[in-house]
């Protein structure tokens, strides 16, 4: 079979209805800034982009986080093209308007620059999420409560793994996909149509030092799985955590499993870990559309009603039957 590269597919998805030129437009966008991140990302030491910013580098230059660099990438790739009304971003506390000598669009785009930013200076997989709203109709100057938006009105939601390879996963709702960098032609190319989670899974994936802090249900759920064959579950479980939440939803998109940040202690006047607007939503939209569920323990993460643009939630989310079983307990604990 031919390749298809991401230009060809988005083409694809235009005539099927799926998305408009806009929205197409959006996605090239974005998809060509991640190569930039992910340049940038690959240089490690050599592009004296390691540490924290406020320090300098060997050469004696003051040295910008990736994160900072990865959100000014982004910025500037969605500036000029029309296609956006305003964009937000984990590293901004207000959105950024599109400068008046751009023409404006009808979306906005939500993401986190760089996930898992701890993980850089370790050289393990970071990546970037985004999402995509429809700005209201009648609004001109989006502020942050025009993107105070339900994760089901998103129109698309995507993530960029930084790592052995640069690959692509993308929804627009019909189906999750991925797209790996082909780096010698520079371009995405589709090497997984309609992935399906399956609905059961031996494997977890949960901060297991944070376990004293946690709700009784979650201590209930993971003790029962650590119980193995000779628990309740009557099997062994396997966990892994890469504390890069990209990475460790990548590995489930692609054989399954289950994530958890959930409640415990030392969050809970927060809310939870992860953010909303351009981490569970996302998240939550692309492991959906492979097969997958995704609550906050309680609800659907996808229904809960924003009250911030960076606000925090529980998640729960990947095979459905282990993010059921685990929702269920903390259910019936209420
Ligand atoms: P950050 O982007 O600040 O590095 O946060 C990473 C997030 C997420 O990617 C990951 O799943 C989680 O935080 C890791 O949390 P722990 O530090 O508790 O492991």
């Amino acid at each position: 079979m031919k390749p298809v590269s991401l230009i060809q597919f988005l083409i694809e998805e235009r005539r099927a209805g799926h998305i408009n030129t806009e929205l197409s437009l959006l996605i090239e966008v974005v998809a060509r800034a991640c190569k930039r991140i992910g340049v940038a990302t690959g240089k490690g030491a050599l592009g004296g982009v390691l540490g924290a910013a406020g320090t300098d580098n060997v050469q004696g230059e003051a040295q910008k986080k990736l994160d900072v660099i990865s959100n000014e990438i982004l910025l500037e790739a969605n500036a000029w093209g029309g296609h956006l009304a305003a964009c937000a971003s984990e590293e901004m506390e207000d959105p950024q308007p599109i400068p008046d000598m751009y023409p404006k669009g009808q979306h906005l785009l939500l993401f986190d620059p760089l996930d898992g930013s701890s993980n850089i200076d370790v050289n393990i997989s970071v990546g970037t999420i985004f999402s995509v709203l429809r700005c209201p109709d009648d609004v001109t100057e989006p502020k942050a409560e025009h993107f105070l938006q339900p994760g089901t009105t998103q129109l698309a939601a995507g993530y960029v793994v930084y790592g052995p390879s640069t690959l692509l996963v993308l929804t627009f709702g019909h189906g999750t996909h991925e797209f790996t960098l082909d780096r010698e032609i520079g371009s995405f190319i589709l090497s997984r149509r309609d992935i399906r989670i399956p609905e059961q899974t031996g494997e977890f994936a949960i901060n297991m030092s944070n376990q004293r802090h946690w709700e009784a249900p979650m201590q209930r759920y993971i003790g029962e799985l650590l119980a193995g064959n000779d628990g309740p579950r009557g099997r062994d479980f396997n966990m892994r955590w890469v504390a890069s939440m990209v990475a460790d939803v990548h590995r489930i998109v692609t054989r399954g499993g289950v994530f958890f940040y959930p409640l415990d202690a030392k969050i809970k006047s927060k809310g939870g870990k992860l953010r909303l607007m351009y981490e569970a939503n996302p998240m939550a939209f692309i492991v959906e559309q492979a097969g997958g569920a995704a609550t906050t323990g309680r609800e659907r993460i996808m229904e809960v009603q924003p009250t911030g643009l960076h606000q925090r939630v529980p998640v729960f989310l990947g095979s459905s039957q282990e993010v059921e079983q685990a929702t269920r307990y903390h259910r019936e604990a209420d």
